[in-house]
């Protein structure tokens, strides 16, 4: 067991570890900026990379991220920002880099380690932590992916919990920051309608869609070493998957919905190859670090089922590529059709029947669909869409949202050891065993085996995106 950690002190710095890194750079620095415009961010921010920068020259790199990102609207809030920032350099393996650290850190107690770098590096840094006594009292923020596979995810466990308390890990998957996936969770609780439905009586299928219409964008070494499955499904997908399908929490608390999050994953049935259909786009391997003759999927689509008294034969699709049709995340909960066709009109014979659509991104809306007669003697109509458009410019950003909480010591928005655990489980039996992929066309929907996956059930929901004119 690592460290105690006393989950109410809110931490007196934030330690980036790959500051010089496309992560720091895209997603982290704008999201500082954010919480110091907020007022939020009072506390010295230490950057620690490999190579030997000046601190005019992090400061530099810092407001190009923020220019880079949109715009500079506050410069009082750029300039607090910059005030608070400070530089390591030095190579992870060598102690001397943690007594430089140490020093940075001054006389801040409750540090929280933010480990944005390869996944290769986590066990130097925690074991280098630990070692030099700055595990203490300290918070650790994991990037994913958390392991590659079971026996990885595992074993990184057991190294960070030989430093640091459970409670003081905080694994993150960035989607559950997002508001529009934290809204699933509060509209399923929130309201009494849906319960009565949620189940194997009315619900036939559920599908989720993860679509990008960009490729790897200079990612392919790391691509390499993931794919799809493990990019993005093994973990935001069944985030999303976990949500929609857990149990009512037994009380008002988030180690109540980690309780059930848990079990839906302990409950997913283990895939098999004949459940999967992995897909490549043409042109991947002519990416930047990719092989030539590369068997990674950049397209992946999946049958799944969960075994519960809920769920019991209840089919879920899940599917997310690069290079695809569009950029969108969509759920849709496909119902049962009425148990009699009294209108010749009826679903499914002309199409899709009652379904609840959530869309996640690039907007936040949520949807429920229901059939409505046309005026006129005949009884035939069409389904139409009740619509709840939540548009909320206002909201965080993901890292804004969890890089807070994580400092605040709040876990409610990230993934927990057993979770995390139960997921790569269910992964575990594709991950080496399973079909070659299937080339198809960027700007495609992905390999047509994919519809096929589907059919007995239905078919695909592609998101529709309405074209703004600009
Ligand atoms: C990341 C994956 O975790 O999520 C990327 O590594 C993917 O490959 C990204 O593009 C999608 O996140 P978002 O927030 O842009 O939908």
């Amino acid at each position: 067991m690592g460290n105690t950690h006393d989950r109410t002190i809110p931490s007196d710095a934030l330690v980036i570890f790959g500051v010089t890194g496309d992560l720091a750079h895209k997603m982290i620095f704008p999201a500082l900026y954010a919480m110091s415009k907020r007022g939020t961010l009072n506390v010295p921010v230490v950057g620690v990379a490999a190579s030997q920068l000046s601190l005019t020259e992090l400061r530099k790199r810092v407001s190009e991220s923020i220019w880079q990102a949109g715009k500079i609207d506050d410069q009082n809030a750029l300039d607090h920002l910059l005030s608070l920032l400070r530089y390591v350099g030095g190579d992870y393996n060598n102690p001397g880099t943690f007594e430089a650290l140490k020093q940075a850190l001054d006389d801040t107690q409750h540090p929280a380690h933010y480990l944005a770098i390869p996944p290769k590096l986590f066990t130097t840094v925690i074991k280098g932590l630990g070692a030099a006594g700055l595990a203490t009292q300290a918070r650790i923020i994991v990037e994913k992916p958390f392991g590659r596979d079971l026996a990885s995810a595992q074993a990184l466990n057991r190294i960070a919990l030989s430093v640091f308390a459970e409670d003081a890990i905080f694994r993150i998957d960035h989607y559950l920051g997002k508001e529009a996936i934290m809204n699933i969770l509060y509209f399923r609780f929130a309201n009494s309608f849906l319960e009565p439905i949620w189940n194997r009586n009315c619900v036939a299928s559920v599908q989720i869609t993860l679509a990008e219409n960009f490729g790897v964008k200079g990612r392919g070494m790391f691509y390499e070493s993931a794919g799809c499955l493990r990019d993005v499904i093994q973990n935001h997908l069944f985030q999303i998957v976990a949500l929609l399908a857990m149990e009512p929490p037994a009380y008002q608390g988030f180690g109540a919905v980690h309780n059930e999050k848990a079990k839906i994953f302990q409950a997913m049935r283990p895939l098999q190859p004949d459940d999967v259909v992995r897909g490549q786009y043409t042109g991947y391997r002519d990416e930047l670090g990719v092989a030539k003759d590369s068997d990674v999927e950049t397209f992946c689509a999946l049958r799944l089922f969960i075994d519960s008294w809920r769920w019991q034969g209840v089919p879920w699709y899940l599917r997310s590529g690069k290079c695809l049709a569009e950029t969108a995340a969509e759920v849709l909960v496909e119902l049962k059709p009425p148990p009699q066709r009294l209108f010749d009109d009826s679903a499914p014979a002309d199409g899709r029947a009652n379904y609840l659509r959530f869309r996640l991104s690039p907007n936040s809306a949520v949807a429920l669909a229901a059939r409505v007669k046309h005026a006129g003697k005949e009884f035939v109509g069409d389904q139409r869409e009740l619509y709840l458009l939540d548009e909320q410019p206002e909201e965080r950003t993901p890292y804004e949202r969890l890089l807070g909480d994580a400092m605040l010591g709040d876990g409610a928005l990230f993934t927990r050891e057993d979770a995390v655990e139960a997921a790569w489980a269910v992964v575990a039996p594709v991950l080496g065993t399973h079909h070659p992929v299937i080339p198809y066309e960027p700007g495609s929907w992905g390999p047509k085996q994919a519809d096929m996956l589907i059919a007995a059930d239905g078919s695909w929901y592609n998101p529709i995106l309405v074209k703004v004119a600009t």
